[in-house]
């Protein structure tokens, strides 16, 4: 079957809500055409993002009743610590609250002032964090990430020929630590290859650089291994997982995405140095070191969910419904970036609406169109969320891509809203014309796309 059904049943069910046009545009107007401005109640299918989103199992409920709210040593942090390093191996796990906190305690402590940090391409977060502590963030992905037609199976790989010449460029001693987000969200949830991951920690090992994960969508990722990297695909996905991770010297989490649970997130290191300053920090800002931020109930939610990912059958249909998107809008013309990512699929605003200039928001008129047309929420990643202002001409500078991400929520929808979903793409890519761009009435001073405003320009 091309496309597994759902390996589950449906045991408690949340019902969503139809609105009107006219009150999803009145919605749009009081939120400022942003999308993040929104209230979900008035969401019908909310693809804004598969953050915290995902629907916890039956095993991961019965947990929450054995949740251990003890201040210190909770059971649950044991029994959360024992799973994450039989996955992760790491020799300290620092739970925290979310993944961005992990970010943050790391680069606190190890990033100093005009330092720089490497990665495949930073999520939003992560480039925030380390320029909050004035260092460099770099992405360093191979270019053909930027091509959103070309196909290749691990599009989310590291330039290695880039990695060195930037090392050699900038210094080893401006590099604490070198980064591989998996899968590469921002470059369009593509998987990062074995060979591509032990030839990084090879190189970095050379100039005595570690190697930190940035490791939301690892079983995602490790999918992918299984199903495209030659000499994987008869090896179980928790083992690629676990070879995977020996290539590095720590990670950041935030198990909101594969950790299956609403909140959560930690910090894997081996350096006993860092992990002790970390912890320290940790007390001041999140909590006692074995709870991090969180319940007793909510680690054990994460251990479990931390195992239930890892499942072969879940993995299948996951990556499969996702597919299943993408291949349904690529059927009817729709230009989406390829190939299908593992946890979105995005929406090239460039092509879908080539009347409207990047300094009008394409990818956000894009999601506001999704919205007023039909109830959907998606997020753009494009200008809004990645543009820079020139420092000498105060123009915008933007990035390679204008995309609309429709990211899914683990185990949350069926394949019957799914369909939904791309017959609505599909009949307003027919009338794409008819979409107006945008113009920006306020923004933040960084991280501005969650609060920015918006707005509608006379159609042209
Ligand atoms: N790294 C990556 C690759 C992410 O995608 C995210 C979050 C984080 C770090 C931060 O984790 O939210 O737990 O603090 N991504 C979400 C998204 C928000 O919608 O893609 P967090």
């Amino acid at each position: 079957m091309k496309f597994p059904s759902e390996p589950f049943k449906i045991k408690v069910v949340e019902p969503i809500r139809r609105t009107s046009r006219e009150e999803r545009e009145r919605l749009l107007r009081e939120a400022g055409y942003n999308l993040f401005r929104v209230p979900a109640e008035s969401v019908y299918v909310d693809l804004l993002t598969d953050s915290g989103t995902s629907a916890m199992s039956d095993a991961q409920w019965a947990g929450l009743m054995l949740g251990d709210e003890s201040y210190a040593g909770s059971k649950n942090y044991y029994h959360f610590t024992a799973v994450v390093q039989s996955i992760f191996g790491y020799r300290h796990i620092i739970p925290t609250h979310q993944g961005r906190m992990a970010e943050n305690l790391l680069f606190s402590t190890v990033l100093k002032p005009g330092m720089h940090v490497p990665n495949n391409i930073h999520f939003d977060t992560t480039r925030a964090n380390v320029e909050h502590q004035q260092a460099e963030a770099l992405d360093l992905v191979i270019k053909e990430a930027y091509d959103p037609h070309c196909e290749l199976p691990f599009k989310g790989n590291m330039d290695l020929v880039r990695l060195e010449e930037t090392i050699n460029r900038l210094g080893r001693h401006s590099i604490p630590f070198a980064m591989i987000t998996i899968t590469n969200n921002s470059g369009g949830g593509q998987p990062v290859s074995m060979e591509n991951i032990k030839r990084t920690k090879e190189l970095l090992t050379r100039y005595g650089i570690p190697l930190i994960f940035d490791g939301c969508r690892f079983a995602e990722n490790c999918f992918f291994i299984k199903e495209r990297e030659p000499g994987y695909e008869g090896t179980a996905v928790i083992d690629i997982a676990r070879e995977l991770f020996s290539y590095g010297d720590g990670c950041t989490m935030s198990a909101k995405k594969d950790g299956l649970v609403n909140i959560g997130g930690f910090l894997g290191l081996n350096n006993e140095r860092w992990a002790q300053d970390i912890t320290n920090m940790l007390i001041l800002v999140e909590g006692f070191p074995t709870y991090g931020g969180l319940a007793g109930r909510d680690l054990e939610a994460m251990a479990r969910g931390l195992e239930e990912v890892l499942d072969e059958d879940y993995l299948r249909f996951r990556i499969s419904q996702v597919r299943y998107l993408g291949e349904l809008l690529d059927a009817a013309g729709v230009p989406i970036l390829k190939p299908i990512g593992g946890h979105a699929v995005y929406l090239n605003a460039k092509e879908f609406l080539p009347h409207i200039p990047a300094d009008q928001y394409p990818a956000q008129a894009l999601t506001v169109a999704l919205y007023r047309e039909y109830g959907i929420r998606g997020v753009e990643i494009g200008t809004v969320m990645f543009g820079k202002r020139d420092a000498l001409t105060g123009r915008t500078i933007h990035p390679e891509l204008e995309l609309v991400r429709l990211a899914i929520p683990r185990r949350v929808y069926t394949n019957m809203q799914i369909t939904y979903v791309a017959e609505s793409i599909s009949e307003l890519y027919r009338r794409r014309d008819s979409i107006a761009g945008l113009t920006m009435t306020y923004e933040a001073p960084m991280l501005r796309h969650f609060t920015a405003r918006f707005e509608e320009l006379p159609p042209l």
